[in-house]
């Protein structure tokens, strides 16, 4: 670009590809499937996973132009500067240094001028040390207990990333036998209920709290924060905190002042993004207190590995900026407004809504970085479940009605095989049976011809038919493990990081959260008073002024 306040539309390689999309939409998949060349160009490999995006609504032409896009984009040195340390998150001032977390320990990678890593690691080694501890129970609770049990209090960037991989890995054998004995849950919204459904059937003697948050000032996790301790000290007495309550934040005068020992403190720095802070402390703990630090090391590996990957592949086989180039392309240039990730995977349960956090709070934007407001549209809608129950469930919209773009992530080797004497197939061939299918039933559809011979009565027809040219890609990885649940994860982190890239987008601050913030700390004062003191409710329009009003009564 020319300067860096114009705008990604206003280059060539934008129009080029506004004008391409009247070739493709000449095209079917039903013909562009039909190519194999094509289709093996279409395909890359890395580290063990395979990806397949030939069922994209796309030509080799059309990547040739995206990857001039990506180059009028200048992703290269976007890339680059984030690597470097760079203030890239430029309204808050702030490097992006999220790939550091999991950086071997002899890499050297910098912000403001110092090495990071070796920091990194030391939050890493105290969190070794202090889970083997746990484990083993050489630290004990106030009454002498080992801690079996471990609740983990945080919302959003705080919660929703551990949450995922504490999902995905608990039934991976090896997980699963590390864990013997303990629980981990994850205490986030703070309705009460929430409280309740996460201490039911604990004992506080047995259980630790782990209080995570970015700024250790976010109104739920504090008030939840304050309930688990109230729990844990009208049990124990106020002194059980020092043995029942640690705390992972980058505000650690803060956890002081809570009352949590700051020796029981696990830092993190400002350059993590809350929604990309799970591989810090936010769920490197919380998982290394489950499964042991070993096993959560393996995940960090194939996080980094990924980083290397995206860092160093040419840009025409790097997974990660292929995903983010094809989601722009379908984003902005298709129009397709939504995009669906469906693992087929039980374990991957809590990876769209993690998903959800780090692609919307990173891509809902509506200026470019330097402040303009956009002629275009950035981000998608996410959304996702595994599959085979989604395919009961919203597919029916993706086959015959809206079209939505969909992620489908498949497993070679099951965590938990079950092989029935008298089945066809195993419980996971079945499973996969449908992954396989379900992005040809998209690509191809159905045509009323097809129909026709099959003897489907006419006024069936229409219903019938499908009009497939819908796009998915497919991603396998050949067994869900730690460690590819840590490439996963940086794929997606990066692929979204390439989307903001090109549409020129702060991607890494959240400024759009607050306004509702701002506007619950005005309710919370009226409530207080409504309540205590019987003041007149003030200030809110005719709408939340009835709201109110029933509700206090
Ligand atoms: O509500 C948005 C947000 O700021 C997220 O970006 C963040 O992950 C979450 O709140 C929790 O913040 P914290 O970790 O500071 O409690």
């Amino acid at each position: 670009m020319a300067s860096s306040t114009a705008l990604i539309c206003d280059t060539e390689a934008w129009k080029d590809l506004k004008g391409h999309v009247e070739d493709i939409n000449k095209t079917h998949l039903r013909d562009l499937m039909s190519d194999a060349n094509r289709c093996q160009s279409m395909m890359m490999e890395f580290d063990g996973l395979l990806l397949d995006y030939s069922r994209q609504r796309a030509t080799v032409e059309t990547m040739d132009k995206l990857l001039n896009l990506a180059k009028a984009a200048q992703l290269t040195e976007k890339i680059s500067r984030m690597f470097s340390g760079d203030h890239i998150n430029s309204t808050e001032n702030r490097s992006v240094l999220h790939a550091a977390l999991r950086a071997p320990k002899d890499a050297v990678i910098k912000a403001d001028g110092k090495n990071v890593v070796p920091e990194v690691w030391n939050v890493l080694d105290k969190i070794k040390d202090f889970s083997e501890k746990i484990r083993s129970g050489s630290w004990v609770g106030a009454t002498g207990k080992p801690l079996k049990d471990v609740v983990a209090v945080g919302i959003g960037g705080s919660f929703l990333g551990p949450l995922f991989v504490h999902t995905a890995i608990q039934t991976d054998p090896e997980a699963l036998e590390s864990a013997k004995g303990r629980q981990l849950r994850f205490l986030a919204n703070i309705d009460p209920v929430d409280v309740a459904r996460n201490i039911n059937g604990l004992n506080p003697e047995t259980t630790l709290v782990v209080v995570v948050s970015k700024t250790f000032t976010t109104a739920e996790t504090m008030l939840n924060a304050r309930t688990l301790r109230e729990w844990i000290t009208t049990a124990l007495g106020a002194s059980a905190v020092a043995k029942h309550m640690v705390a992972v934040s980058t505000n650690l005068a803060l956890v002081e002042k809570f009352g949590i020992d700051p020796n029981n403190a696990f830092a993190f720095w400002d350059w993590v993004g809350g929604r990309y802070s799970v591989c810090s402390a936010v769920g490197v703990l919380p998982l290394s207190l489950q499964y042991g630090f070993s096993v959560v090391e393996k995940f960090l590996k194939g996080a980094s590995s990924i980083d290397q990957h995206f860092q160093s592949t040419p840009f025409e086989k790097n997974i990660p900026v292929l995903l983010g180039l094809l989601s722009v392309w379908n984003v902005s240039f298709l129009g397709y407004p939504a995009r669906a990730i469906l693992p087929y995977s039980q374990a991957l349960e809590k990876f769209a809504p993690h998903i959800q956090q780090v692609s919307m709070e990173s891509n809902g934007k509506g200026v470019s970085i330097d402040g303009l407001p956009l002629p275009y549209e950035t981000g998608e809608i996410d959304f996702g479940e595994p599959g085979t129950n989604g395919q009961h469930s919203f597919y029916q919209l993706i086959h015959q009605g809206r079209v939505i773009p969909c992620d489908f992530i498949g497993i070679v080797k099951s965590q938990q095989p079950v092989y029935l004497k008298g089945e066809v197939v195993s419980n996971h061939d079945e499973l996969m049976s449908n992954f396989f299918a379900q992005p040809d039933a998209l690509a191809y559809g159905k045509t009323p011809e097809q129909l026709q011979k099959e003897n489907v009565s006419e006024n069936l027809i229409p219903h019938k038919t499908f009009s497939g040219n819908r796009p998915s890609l497919s991603l396998l990885l050949p067994e869900l493990t730690a460690y590819s649940v840590g490439q996963l994860l940086a794929i997606y982190e990066h692929r979204v990081a390439v989307q903001g890239f090109v549409w020129g987008i702060n991607s890494f601050d959240q400024w759009g959260v607050e306004l509702g913030k701002v506007l619950a700390t005005q309710v919370r004062k009226q409530l207080h008073s409504s309540r205590t003191q019987g003041t007149a409710l003030e200030g809110f329009n005719y709408s939340t002024t009835t709201l109110l009003k029933r509700y206090l009564e």
